[in-house]
Formats: structure tokens, sequence, C-alpha cells
């Protein structure tokens, strides 16, 4: 009914972003004085009056992260589809905490889960969740692989274990599990950090004699964190022996595909996924290569019984079970299989962009995506700029010769070209540059790259042009290419 005037509304929204400043400038000072100024809550305003307010602080006081030249941390362009699913959200505001109470919501949101789960290769039997986030899936996943490895975890606690259960992954991994180790009681300390080949890809041989060093002093490895495309490079750790390598070692195997996941769709990428087939549990994020708005995670798990387990709750004051009305066998209650309690129909937004696009359509903006990270590549290169990351996937970390990122990413603020961040690979600093929007175009990042390339010193280009200078401790460290 109100899809005309949402569309028109978003196709102008939409233009004037990518006409617009990226980054703002302002002050906390400068905010709060306007807040104070305006919002004493003490009279009624006209609510035409603080909808253009908010509007006018969003278009003015935020990093535009839809904005087609944010090249940054997986922040998305989204669909219109996506943004009427979240408009039709708010208006029913159904619960999904259980099945009774939105039968239409929980199929919805199953129906697509099953979707994506079949193109991971997992299981029909697997179950799945829309979390918050990424960090809600990971959490999910460091929870559910302690229940399933410990039957005694949930009712006596970490406490009970004769050790310290052990998660294994890179410094590649996303920092979020740091706090998970916090908040689960496990412990900082009992991340065990894998080294990583030039390509910043775990070593497996080093986690072999890790854990068989771990396990012999006294300590229980019980999960291997693998990545499908770390945050600061994109790096894909070896999936496939991975998850060999656990299945013989009896630990669980969880996927962090936060946002690399989505390559499963594409057929030209997904290869390079391989491997997923073989997890115990994977975190996907919609809400960042899926395109649709925040929040929106995924936590998929082979073991639907460990979930039940981890999560289990009864109550008498929440609706009856599905198994009252004969649909025990189909259905599950979310609040009794994942962290959240009441919870938001987070998977309409995914949905309604997916069958609106259909999967080809997806496999389009994906591509899309993945080719304009290429283009990025060649652009840098031949304008003398060196490329430190090998990935397949659209994320560009690099540098020059006596380049300082930081300098360069505020003469790139300062003059609205487009928003990059700066990464540590091998602690060294270079700049970090992701394709995150669909609507990017090959004319964007050509004019990005001549502004770029006009910044740095003459005598840099062409040092660099001839390959006469080297940045030698990065290129010892990550294989530099100077090719694409
Ligand atoms: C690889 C990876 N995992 C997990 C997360 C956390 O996801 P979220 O921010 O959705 O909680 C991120 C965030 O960027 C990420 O890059």
């Amino acid at each position: 009914m109100f899809v005309d005037p949402i569309r028109d509304q978003f196709a102008v929204l939409e233009s004037e972003i990518a006409a617009g400043p990226i980054f703002p400038e302002v002050t906390a000072e400068e905010i709060r004085a306007w807040l104070q100024s305006r919002y004493d809550f003490q009279q009624p305003m006209p609510l035409e009056d603080v909808v253009a307010d908010v509007e006018a602080m969003l278009k003015k006081w935020q990093v535009q992260v839809t904005h087609p030249r944010y090249f940054g941390l997986f922040n998305p362009g989204v669909t219109l589809a996506s943004v009427l699913a979240d408009t039709l959200v708010a208006m029913y505001n159904p619960q999904l905490a259980n099945w009774r109470t939105s039968p239409a919501g929980n199929e919805i949101e199953r129906h697509t889960l099953a979707w994506l789960a079949a193109r991971f290769g997992l299981p029909e039997s697997s179950i799945a969740t829309f979390t918050s986030g990424g960090m809600e899936a990971n959490l999910s996943a460091v929870v559910v692989a302690l229940t399933h490895a410990y039957p005694g975890y949930g009712e006596s606690g970490l406490r009970s274990l004769p050790g310290e259960p052990a998660i294994y992954l890179t410094e590649e991994a996303h920092f979020g599990f740091n706090k998970i180790a916090h908040m689960t009681g496990l412990g900082r300390r009992n991340l065990r950090l894998i080294g990583t080949d030039r390509q910043l890809k775990m070593n497996v041989e080093e986690l072999r004699s890790a854990v068989a060093q771990d396990r012999a002093a006294g300590l229980l490895p019980f999960m291997v964190v693998g990545n499908a495309g770390t945050t600061a490079a994109g790096a894909i750790d070896p999936l496939p022996e991975l998850g060999r390598f656990c299945r013989e070692s009896g630990l669980w195997f969880h996927i962090d595909a936060a946002w690399g996941g989505a390559a499963v769709v594409s057929p030209t990428l997904r290869h390079h996924l391989a491997g997923t087939e073989l997890a115990d549990s994977i975190t996907c994020d919609a809400h960042k290569w899926l395109s649709v708005p925040m929040g929106c995670g995924m936590f998929f798990c082979r073991h639907r019984h460990s979930v039940a387990q981890a999560f289990r709750a009864e109550v008498s004051y929440m609706p009856p079970k599905p198994a009252a009305h004969g649909d025990a066998a189909a259905t599950f209650d979310p609040f009794t299989t994942s962290a959240q309690w009441s919870r938001r129909f987070i998977g309409l937004k995914l949905f309604m962009a997916l069958a609106q696009q259909g999967e080809s359509g997806y496999v389009a903006m994906i591509d899309h995506q993945a080719r304009m990270g290429q283009v990025l590549r060649e652009r840098l290169i031949a304008g003398g700029w060196r490329i430190v990351n090998a990935t397949p996937l659209p994320l560009v970390c690099f540098t020059r010769e006596g380049l300082t990122p930081a300098v360069l990413l505020a003469a790139l603020r300062e003059r609205q070209i487009a928003w990059m961040s700066e990464a540590k690979l091998h602690g060294v600093p270079v700049v970090r540059a992701c394709i995150t929007n669909f609507r990017t175009t090959e004319a964007e990042i050509e004019w990005v790259v001549s502004q770029m390339n006009s910044l740095v010193p003459a005598e840099s280009r062409v040092q660099d042009r001839t390959g006469a200078a080297t940045t030698g401790e990065l290129q010892t460290a990550l294989g530099t290419r100077t090719g694409p």
C-alpha cells in the first residue's frame, strides 16, 4: 500500500546521499547543545517537525555508510525491499519469541534461513536463527559448543570441568571473541592464537601441534574458529583442512563468515568457501554483504539438540508450546533455541529483498561488488600503489613507499573523497578499502584512485612505477603483489 511513496522517498535520499558529503563535521558539544535547546520533552511537538529535524541530523551528522564512496567496515548500501520490510515490522510489531504468537513470522524466517543453510551445505536437520548481529551469533556458537562438549557446563558451570577449555583462532579473527571469552567465563587468555601464513590464513600444522601441546599440559581444547573473510584483510582460512582436523580431533568447528559468507550465493565465488559443509556452526550477517539494514545476523548450527540444551527455558507464563497444537515435530519456540527472549522479526528484510530480486538478483549484486574490488586493485596498481592482501573478496589493503596511512586518510576525509580505514597487517599499518555498496560504480572507483594519485608526491609515484623502492618489511611479511 505504501510502497510508492517510500520508493520515491528512497530514490531521492539515495541521490542526495551520493551527491553529498561522506564525513560529518561536528562536535559532541554542538549536537548536545542542539538537543538541549529543542528537546526538553516538556511540550508535545508536531510529528512532522520531529521527523524533519531528526532527518536533518542524520543527513549532516553521521558518516554516510550508504554513500557509494564509503569503502568501509562492512556497512552496506541497502535495498528498498529491506527498508520496506523494517517499516512493516515496526508497524505490526510481531513478537517472534514463540511460534504460536507469530506463526507467519517464524515460518518466513525458517524458510529464509533454510535457503542459506542449503547454500552452506549444512544438513536439513540443522537449526538456524536470526541474531542481532555477528557478535551474538559468535557468542551463541561458543555457548552451544561448550554445552555440546561438556554436558555439565549448563548446570554446574566451567568450574565443574577438569581443566580450562580453550578456543583456537588466529589474530585476524574478529576481536569480539575476546569479549565472548570474557562473558562466558572462559577467560581471555584461553583464546589460543595460531600463527598465519603470508596471506594471513591459519597455519594448520601450528594448530595441530598447539592442540596436542595444550592437551598434554591439561588444557581442554574444544573449538576452532575458521574465518571466511577476516575483518581487516578478507582472508579465508583453509576451511576444508580445518574441518577435517576438527572432525579427527573431536573439536567444534565454527566458521565466522559474518561478511564473507554471502559469497556462497555466487556460483563464481562459492568455491572459495568450500569447507562450510563441514562446520558445526556458522555465523553470517545479512546486514553486511546481503545488503539489508542492521541488525540482521544469522547463526547456523548442525547440532539442533545442543542448541536446545544451551538455550532451554521452561516457564509457565509463555504461551503453550506448539506441541499443544500438534506441530511439535516441525516447529520450535525461538526463546528456547537462542540467546534472545523477546524477538523482533529480524529476518523479514532478507526474505523480502530475496523475494523481490530473486537469487539471480543477489548473485548480480555480489558479483558486481567482487568485480569492483578487482577494478580497485587494478587502478591502484596502475597508479603505483602496492596491494598487500590476497583475497577473492572485494577488500583491498594497500600502501606505497613512504606512505603514512593516517595522513592519506586525513586527506581523503578533508576533501570528502572516500571513506577508508587503517588496518594493521602483520603489525604494519596499511590502508583498507572494502566495496560494501552494490551501487558503487567503476567511474567512482577511478575517480577516487585518480584523486589519491594526485595526493602523493611525484617522486613516490616515479619510484613505485619503476619498482625501485619497496617497503621491505611488508613485502617480506605479506608477499606483496604488484600485478592483478
Ligand atoms: C568477521 C566478523 N565477525 C563478527 C563481526 C561482528 O559482527 P556484528 O558487528 O554484526 O556484531 C564482525 C564485524 O564486523 C566481523 O567482521
